[in-house]
């Protein structure tokens, strides 16, 4: 059962030099006790889609059209003080850089028993308690030593899971995680992405994870949203992405062929996607995706394709979506 649907969310910006439409008619779910990936290249509406669930859009910004539903709730109509009891209680976010998140003049058990005595109604020296317990779900060493420390006294990978074991204080249904690892080394990374993981089968919260990076999905996501200039190309179960399958969006395919996969045969080289992200306030007309695609047609360059479901869970965006029958002769 769906915990979050997105229906055609349009959220848009208004700029001096015009309205940047970020998010351009997304939807997507995520079930209960799963995860979805959103996956897509920089600037193409991953972050703004989930800053739209909790309201924490730039001053500029605005939801224009579509719903949020949460736990059978409009979220699109819910205002101020609602939506702050529904952050941190039964949402909650992590970002890339902790230390935009955690206050560098408190200590951490200062910070994480914060939310058990604001949401929970714990006593100080409950709180401070349960604190130190959240550190040692995540696996930090010597938690009663941590506890006392500053941000700045600890390195990155500690500061993440300073972060998820503050996301998680009052065990949301929901972990919004935008891309938590992205600035940690490789085995760190590879340390918290197996923490989520078992926190996720431990508590059964739903993830909505935002990457960039193609190998993490695989590893964290039951389902795969591919999103490009604002709109979801792309929506499939990850097996199905990942497998041997006879459809895709030509951008997906493009995102696959440029990570190094263990099945890639040697002297194979790794293409990257031609071109750039078009900018948000020139979008080109028909396929946004048509001036980089190398399987794209007039009919390409002149309408735009809608989304459509290609076999059971499976939607693509694409006037081909059959593997075998595009060719890049097809002009
Ligand atoms: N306050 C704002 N004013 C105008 N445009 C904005 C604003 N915030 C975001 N945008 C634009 O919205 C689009 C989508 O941005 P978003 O941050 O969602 O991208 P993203 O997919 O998360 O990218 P990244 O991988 O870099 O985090 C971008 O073109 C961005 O420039
Ligand atoms: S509709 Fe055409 S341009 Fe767009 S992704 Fe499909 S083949 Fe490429
Ligand atoms: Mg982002």
């Amino acid at each position: 059962m769906a915990l979050l649907e997105i229906n055609d969310l349009h959220t848009f910006f208004e700029t001096k030099k015009g309205t940047v439409k970020a998010v351009n008619g997304v939807s997507y779910s995520v079930d209960e006790g799963k995860t979805l990936g959103i996956v897509g290249e920089s600037g193409s509406g991953k972050s703004v889609s989930a800053m739209s669930i909790l309201k924490l859009l730039d001053g500029n910004g605005r939801i224009d059209s579509g719903s949020i539903i949460f736990n059978g709730r409009d979220l699109a109509d819910v205002k101020g003080n609602d939506m702050c009891k529904i952050r941190g209680n039964d949402i909650s976010v992590i970002f890339q850089e902790p230390m935009t998140s955690l206050n560098p003049i408190f200590t951490i058990e200062r910070q994480l028993s914060e939310p058990f005595m604001v949401h929970q109604k714990m006593s100080k020296k409950e709180a401070r308690k349960q604190a130190v317990e959240m550190l040692r779900s995540v696996k930090i060493p010597n938690p009663e030593s941590v506890a006392k420390q500053y941000p700045h006294q600890l390195s990155g990978g500690m500061r993440q899971r300073v972060m998820i074991a503050m996301a998680l204080a009052c065990q949301p249904k929901l972990l919004i995680a935008d891309e938590p690892t992205t600035a940690l080394d490789v085995t760190i990374q590879a340390q918290i992405l197996k923490l989520m993981n078992e926190l996720k089968k431990e508590r059964g919260t739903s993830i909505l994870f935002i990457t960039h990076d193609l190998g993490v999905i695989n590893e964290m996501a039951d389902d795969v949203a591919v999103m490009y200039c604002g709109q979801v190309v792309e929506k499939a179960p990850v097996r199905t992405i990942f497998g041997k399958n006879s459809y895709s969006h030509p951008y997906t395919e493009g995102l696959m062929f440029s990570i190094p996969r263990l099945d890639t045969p040697a002297g194979v080289r790794l293409e990257a996607i031609p071109g750039a992200v078009p900018h948000p306030l020139d979008l080109p007309k028909g396929c946004k995706f048509a001036p980089r695609c190398k399987y794209a047609t007039d009919k390409c360059r002149e309408e735009e394709p809608e989304l459509v479901s290609i076999e059971e869970n499976h939607v693509i965006r694409c006037f081909y979506p059959e593997k075998g029958v595009r060719s890049d002769g097809k002009k």
